[in-house]
């Protein structure tokens, strides 16, 4: 390819904009949108409710290894974009979703592919933990069973516990694998609910809010946990605590009324961030 075919193909993914300028539109993003190891690539990811054009254009590369965040004012997309990296747009009936999302050279958003293996692989933690009404053993088990994973109870049995390990909840409830997951305190439920997505083997874990239903203590284990977490999976975190994005974030995406406006490392959003509207929002000037 020459340079300048290089040049077309390659979408600009490094705008600077002078955050002193009268004018600085949201249409592209500022800031270096691709990671050098990508693990999920999305390019201009439109979504509409209905006709609420709810992500506008996104363009972003979620990179191995790497934990990110995505902040911003209440209602600016960041759940819906979310949902777009495990096709959880596809359960709500007004939604529709158009542009590309890779997951490694997969495109996910091809009809052909089935979402139960797609969202064993890019797994998902809610804002309000989730446990199924059933023992905790349970609660873990299922998926691996759903899947296949396991050829007997000895092998199903390693995996429950090693999914609670590594989410370091199974000192707390080795003794009681048949109690209720729902018998659990909040923190505990989100753990359970962590080891849940960790024992279907995910590549992607997704985390919408995970610890706004918590308690300081809590949210101290599960952000530990997180950066545990990075060293083997990919993390895309949703979260409206700047300090948790800094806490567990290398990089940290800044969205607004649907576009992504901002995009870098951890350190440059909340230290010298570009876009006028990431330096309004990390100030708190609104949001
Ligand atoms: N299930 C839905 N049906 C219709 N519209 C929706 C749905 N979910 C979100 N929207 C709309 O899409 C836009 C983005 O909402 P979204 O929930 O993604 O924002 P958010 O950044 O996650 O907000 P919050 O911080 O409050 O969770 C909003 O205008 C919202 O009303
Ligand atoms: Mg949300």
């Amino acid at each position: 390819m020459n340079a300048s075919a290089e040049a077309i193909a390659a979408k600009p993914s490094t705008v600077t904009a002078d955050k002193l300028g009268q004018d600085q539109s949201t249409a592209t993003t500022v800031g270096e949108i691709t990671s050098a190891n990508p693990r999920m690539r999305c390019r201009e990811v439109n979504v509409w409710y209905d006709d609420n054009h709810a992500i506008k254009d996104v363009s972003l590369d979620i990179g191995q290894n790497e934990v990110i965040s995505m902040i911003g004012p209440s209602g600016c997309g960041k759940s819906t974009f979310l949902r777009c990296l495990n096709r959880m747009n596809d359960t709500i009936s007004t939604a529709r979703v158009e542009g590309s999302i890779q997951l490694d050279d997969q495109e996910i958003q091809d009809k052909s592919i089935d979402v139960v293996p797609l969202r064993a692989r890019v797994g998902m933690v809610f804002q309000k933990p989730n446990p199924f009404p059933k023992s905790i053993y349970e609660n873990i088990a299922y998926g691996p069973r759903i899947h296949g994973l396991t050829n007997s109870r000895a092998e199903l049995d390693e995996l429950v516990e090693t999914s609670l390990q590594r989410a370091g909840l199974w000192k707390e409830v080795k003794d009681r694998l048949d109690a209720s997951g729902t018998s659990l305190s909040g923190g505990q439920q989100q753990r359970l609910c962590i080891a849940r997505t960790l024992s279907v083997s995910p590549e992607v874990i997704l985390m919408d809010e995970p610890c706004s239903a918590l308690d300081p203590i809590a949210t101290a284990i599960i952000e530990e946990l997180i950066d545990e977490l990075r060293a083997q999976y990919t993390i895309a975190i949703v979260t409206h605590s700047m300090q948790q994005a800094a806490r567990v974030s290398q990089r940290t995406a800044y969205f607004h009324l649907g576009d992504l406006v901002e995009v870098g490392t951890t350190d440059d959003i909340f230290n010298q961030p570009q876009h006028k509207l990431t330096e309004d929002y990390i100030t708190g000037r609104f949001g």
